[in-house]
């Protein structure tokens, strides 16, 4: 572990439900681990968690939609999480699930920290019950008209049209989603947080320093704030998730939203008990230096800066040494707008989207990785498209960078076997140079204020010139009168690619490696990723983990020296067929 600044990459938990699809990655997942590639290359003491959200109504649903226990349905998805993930390069430092004993423990220690600190209260409610299920009915259950926008279909939980949070019985003509019955109204007691009283610390969290957050993310939540916050029930009765921890309430669990975001700091509690250092997590969730960011879809944006602000004001000192100490409050919650699917919105239930686990059955991890990217979600809605896939992946990924190292590196390996010894330096060879160097703030300063399509672009463009420089030099055409300024070409342009290599890495991670081994590089540029089965408390459970220890990339401009022999160099990335789009598109109607 180096000494640099504690960064923490908290990731968005995906319902273990369904299989991932690229609107997640575009969303969430390939952001937060371009970022934290980056900071693993500056130096910076990387922890970055997430894991398989088990609860809460979308998992019990499917369960019973396909007539298995909820835990059956979450394992299964959980594992094919862990696949998926590993084989795009997702890299977790802790991949692992809520439902462990760890995170039990720690939602109910936080449940009655809150409790004991005054900002939880009891209350009775009225919820919809279902008199032919016999049974009361989570929000998510009930189907009706927004009362927002009219939509008809709207969930009880969160309308999927204008993405206003809703409660159930504000709904029009409410029905049952499992049978259609209209149900009725009971009273039922459940416990509250008062985010009445926690409002005046979570509105001063808002204002504080916040300059660089995404306009967007911050007026919503701002605005959410200023129009008042009321209670919030944290128990429902339902049978599926966390026991509520205190006498009477044995029917009872712990609301899925209350423990998801729990996560983050359970995640990190676990990984620092993996790594045999069990106070480590600290570090990143009570040292003020530290920083923490959130990596979650904009539909997720208010439990993320007020609900979970909240909860971690709420708690106070929370397993703190120090009775002064707060846990860190997010630094940045960068989330990303929608990626549409061919111009419209991806959707499960519709089959209207690209699976993870399908689209690498068929495709290299860096070429998904490298299109997610150039059309990321940032500012505002974006789409996947597939002819677009195919000319970005042929005219941009191929042509402008595989292209030029594989050609650079075949020639050199062809011609010298070895990084040749330069001559002396003119102007253009020197340009070259120093924009190479350059590149790394450029792409670094973009990086590091989360934004992706900016620093991609930006080093795609020291590709470009790197390009200008061969067409300008044509070493293929030096070397038959003059072997030693092909020589010297060949050196300044190696050391571009070099600085391509790193500066590419954090989002190609795979090719970056493959170029890193065949310029004669030992040490590889990241860790390793490892999905382990997890002994812990009496139960076992599987988990994404991450081992820098054999890690050696470096966020810097490195000399290749002369003489480093070359390994003979395979293309990093493949030409993909026109055809392609055609064969899409029918899988897509399919
Ligand atoms: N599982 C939820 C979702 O996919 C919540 C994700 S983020 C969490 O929308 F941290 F709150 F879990
Ligand atoms: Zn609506």
């Amino acid at each position: 572990m180096s000494n640099g600044k504690k960064i923490l990459v908290s990731v968005a938990w995906p319902y273990a439900n369904g299989d991932l699809h690229v609107g997640h990655l575009a969303g969430a997942y390939l952001p937060a681990d371009i970022f934290a590639r980056y900071h693993r290359l500056v130096g910076n003491d990387v922890l970055m968690v997430s894991g398989s959200d088990t609860h809460g109504t979308p998992v019990n649903l499917a369960a019973d939609q396909e007539g298995v226990s909820p835990r059956e349905l979450f394992e299964r998805y959980h594992h094919r999480f862990l696949e998926s993930q590993r084989e795009i390069g997702i890299s977790y430092n802790l991949f692992t699930h809520t439902d462990t004993p760890n995170h039990h423990r720690v939602s109910q220690d936080m449940f009655l920290a809150l409790l004991n600190n005054g900002y939880l209260y009891k209350e009775s409610q009225q919820q919809f019950y279902s008199e032919t299920l016999g049974r009361f009915l989570p929000d998510r259950y009930v189907e009706g008209v927004c009362p927002f926008c009219g939509y008809e279909e709207a969930r009880g939980d969160q309308c999927d049209n204008c993405g206003k949070i809703l409660d159930a019985l504000d709904l029009g003509n409410p029905r049952t989603k499992i049978d259609g019955s209209v149900p009725v109204i009971r009273e039922t007691e459940h416990f509250f947080i008062d985010l009445a009283k926690l409002q005046p610390f979570v509105e001063a969290y808002l204002e504080d320093n916040k300059e660089d957050w995404r306009p967007a993310v911050l007026k919503f939540s701002r605005n959410y704030v200023k129009g008042g916050l009321k209670g919030r029930p944290i128990t429902r009765d339902i049978d599926w998730g966390i026991p509520v921890p205190v006498p009477g309430y044995e029917d009872k669990r712990l609301y899925v939203w209350f423990e998801a975001v729990i996560g983050y700091l359970s995640a990190s509690i676990e990984e620092a008990a993996l790594r045999g250092d069990p106070e480590s997590w600290k570090a990143w969730w009570y040292e003020p230096a530290a920083e923490t960011y959130y990596f979650i879809g904009k539909d997720n944006i208010v439990f993320h800066t007020v609900m979970w602000p909240a909860e971690l004001i709420g708690v106070e000192n929370l397993y703190a040494q120090d009775p002064d100490q707060r846990l860190n409050l997010p630094t940045d919650v960068p989330a990303n707008e929608f990626m549409n699917l061919a111009g419209a919105q991806f959707s499960k239930s519709r089959g209207h989207m690209i699976s993870l686990p399908d689209l690498l059955s068929r495709y290299d991890a860096d070429a998904i990785r490298y299109y997610v990217t150039v059309v990321m979600p940032e500012t505002s809605d974006s789409d996947f498209f597939w002819d677009d896939f195919v000319q970005r992946n042929n005219g941009e990924l191929v042509a402008v960078w595989g292209n030029l190292a594989h050609r650079v590196l075949s020639f050199t390996h062809r011609h010298f076997g070895e990084v040749p010894e330069p001559g002396e330096l003119s102007e253009v060879d020197v340009e070259l140079l120093e924009r190479s160097k350059a590149a790394f703030e450029t792409v670094g300063e973009h990086l590091r204020a989360r934004r992706f399509r900016s620093g991609l672009g930006e080093a795609l463009a020291l590709a470009r010139e790197a390009n200008r420089y061969l067409e300008v030099k044509s070493p293929w055409t030096q070397i038959k009168a003059d072997r030693a300024a092909a020589a010297t070409s060949l050196y300044v342009v190696l050391q571009a690619i070099n600085a391509l290599k790193v500066l590419l890495a954090p989002f190609l991670p795979f090719s970056s490696q493959a170029l890193h081994s065949s310029l004669g590089y030992e040490q590889p540029l990241f860790g390793a990723q490892r999905i382990e089965t997890i002994e812990s408390e009496g139960r076992t459970h599987k988990a994404l983990r991450y081992d820098d220890s054999q890690a050696g990339g470096q966020w810097t401009f490195e000399t290749l020296p002369s003489g480093r022999a070359l390994q003979k160099p395979e293309p990093l990335f493949k030409k993909l067929d026109d055809s392609v789009v055609e064969e899409e598109l029918a899988r897509l109607e399919a």
